[in-house]
């Protein structure tokens, strides 16, 4: 395998993670194996796919002696929830911008008239500083948050580090690439050769990632985006500038035709963190079915727009397909009135 100079990455997830069978859904199919990658099994708490980025995103943050990490996301962000937790593993302060999807009036930090859920409750917990911004002002005025968060803490001596939605820039995308030879060791260990690797795409770093990777890599398989929002345009931009920015900050050579950047669209939905019926029934019959759980936000969707590729036949013909699950169990529990249980 390739020899890859990797920049400085601080050791933070249980890796390997588990490479598993879904024998029983695979059967009520009736068509191929399918295999999961067991990213939400990267820590407890920690779950998920933003630890595996925050590696090296952190690593680059103590390297230069930073001591405040500002970062920004949905109210119900996975990627704030692992920051907020790796800040108090490393005693690293932790503010966090917020959209607030639901509400109009702009709530003070840490003060609630409702009790915070799933992970916004962890980020209070964590002790992380919440700034929670209605949803126009946030979209309309992001950049101007972060320069006022990060003058405030400059102000009071300390030294802020920025990150931005997902930890999805040049650095995050080694934490996918590094993520390749794992799943090259899964795939000798098990035998299997498979043609199509899915994830959900959010902010695009772990496409980016992954699509690097398997090109560093020369690994010959279709990894396939599901987006969870925005549509294919955006996310074909959002990956390749990624990848850029990050050949361009650590001197990465590519052939240019290495890189495809496959997205599928047609499962968004109502949008952004809102899932049809048929996702909460996909993420119901595979939690009862296989004792997996998926997230309405991002896995469950994606998982449930793959099985709509199978049962279509668009993957006829292939004996194994892999799905990268990334974690998301705290946004399911924000969102379990849904389900009716
Ligand atoms: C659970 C989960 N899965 C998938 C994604 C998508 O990953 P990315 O943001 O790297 O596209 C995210 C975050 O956006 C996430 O929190």
């Amino acid at each position: 395998m390739r020899s890859i100079d990797y920049p400085p990455r601080l050791s933070l997830a249980r890796l390997p993670t588990p490479f598993q069978p879904l024998d029983r859904l695979s059967e009520q199919l009736g068509g191929p194996r399918i295999w999961v990658k067991r990213d939400d099994l990267t820590d407890c708490a920690l779950s998920g796919n933003k630890i595996r980025k925050l590696e090296f995103t952190l690593a680059r943050a103590l390297e230069q002696g930073c001591d405040t990490l500002v970062t920004c996301g949905g109210v119900q962000s996975n990627h704030c929830r692992a920051t907020a937790i790796l800040g108090a593993q490393l005693g690293l302060k932790v503010h966090l911008i917020l959209r607030n999807e639901g509400r109009n009036e702009e709530r003070r930090e840490g003060v609630t008239n409702d009790i915070p859920d799933g992970n916004l409750f962890l980020d209070y917990l964590c002790g992380a500083q919440v700034s929670l911004y209605e949803k126009k002002k946030f979209q309309h005025d992001l950049p101007e948050l972060f320069d006022h968060w990060c003058k405030y803490y400059q102000a009071s001596g300390r030294k802020p580090y920025t990150i931005p939605t997902g930890a999805s820039d040049g650095t995050g995308v080694w934490g996918y690439v590094h993520c390749v030879p794992e799943l090259i060791a899964d795939f000798d260990k098990t035998g299997i050769n498979p043609r199509t690797i899915f994830h959900a795409t959010g902010s695009g770093g772990t496409q980016a990632g992954l699509t690097a990777g398997a090109a560093l890599y020369q690994l010959a398989v279709n990894i396939i985006g599901i987006a969870v929002c925005d549509n294919e345009q955006y996310f074909q931009n959002k990956v390749r500038a990624d990848i850029e920015q990050w050949q361009s900050l650590y001197g990465v050579e590519l052939e240019p035709s290495s890189i495809t950047i496959q997205v599928d669209d047609r499962y968004v939905g109502p949008g952004y963190a809102q899932a049809t019926a048929e996702v909460f029934d996909t993420i119901r019959h595979l939690a009862s079915l296989e004792g997996v759980i998926f997230d309405p936000i991002y896995t469950g969707k994606a998982f449930h727009g793959m099985i709509d590729k199978i049962r279509r036949g668009e993957l006829d013909g292939q004996s194994d397909i892999v799905f990268i699950h990334t974690g998301g169990i705290f946004g399911l529990l924000s969102q379990r009135d849904f389900l009716s249980i």
